[in-house]
């Protein structure tokens, strides 16, 4: 069974402040951090740049978790690759065809990319990606529209968690958009293992007991499928 790991979104945390936050974030406990980099085109946000995925690379000690929410991920692989990302993952939706993900897969491994995910949308049904999620190393479950922190998060998606790892995937399954101590038991049972929070976490006073409260509760709701 994969480990649960709690990835804190970058997002959420004081731009001013970068680096002492990513600091504190992973004092705090995180396992990854979470970049979330939106393109003002395929998401209606703009948000962080190769040269900021960089700076981040440089201060941190944990794995950056990279979620690609543009529109052309191919033409930008190298340079977050080179920048630093040890996840990588790009939206199915931007990809369009199952051929076009399978050279951005390509791309990304020939690129260094540790490990290459694969986003959907809550929308995009899990049929999209069957056929390709063997070639990569985790699925990233939208459980809101991505473009934005801090929104409601939409329990309709775990459905596809569920489909998913019935189907025998034993790789990362991630879930992002809405997770908190309410929401986060839902995914952990249905079989989610990397949970992304980012208002959940730094709009916490206790960024400590917020990230261990997450992980004991994901570890609580996971039990019986170790049984
Ligand atoms: C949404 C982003 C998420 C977001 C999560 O487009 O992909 O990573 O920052 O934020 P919360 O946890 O506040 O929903
Ligand atoms: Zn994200």
């Amino acid at each position: 069974m994969q480990p649960s790991l709690i990835s804190p979104s970058l997002l959420s945390c004081d731009f001013a402040r970068l680096a002492t936050e990513v600091a504190r974030v992973e004092e705090a406990g995180a396992d990854w951090l979470h970049v979330d980099v939106m393109d003002g085109h395929f998401v209606p946000n703009l948000t962080i740049g190769p040269p900021v995925v960089e700076a981040i690379a440089q201060v941190a000690r944990r794995p950056l978790d990279v979620h690609l929410m543009i529109t052309d991920p191919l033409a930008y692989a190298p340079h977050y690759a080179k920048a630093g990302a040890h996840v990588l993952t790009f939206h199915v939706e931007a990809a369009g065809t199952l051929a076009h993900c399978r050279t951005i897969i390509r791309a990304f491994r020939d690129e260094g990319v540790r490990q290459v995910g694969i986003a959907l949308n809550p929308d995009t049904p899990l049929e999209r990606v069957l056929d390709v999620v063997d070639e990569v190393d985790l699925v990233l479950v939208m459980s809101v529209f991505p473009g934005f922190g801090g929104q409601r998060f939409m329990p309709e998606v775990l459905g596809k968690v569920r489909a998913l790892r019935e189907r025998g995937f034993e790789r990362h399954i991630e879930m992002d958009g809405g997770l908190n101590a309410a929401t986060l038991p839902a995914c952990a049972e249905a079989g989610t293992n990397v949970f992304v929070a980012g208002s959940a976490i730094f709009g916490a006073s206790d960024l400590r007991a917020t990230i261990q409260g997450l992980r004991a509760s994901a570890a609580r709701a996971r039990a019986p499928e170790r049984a």
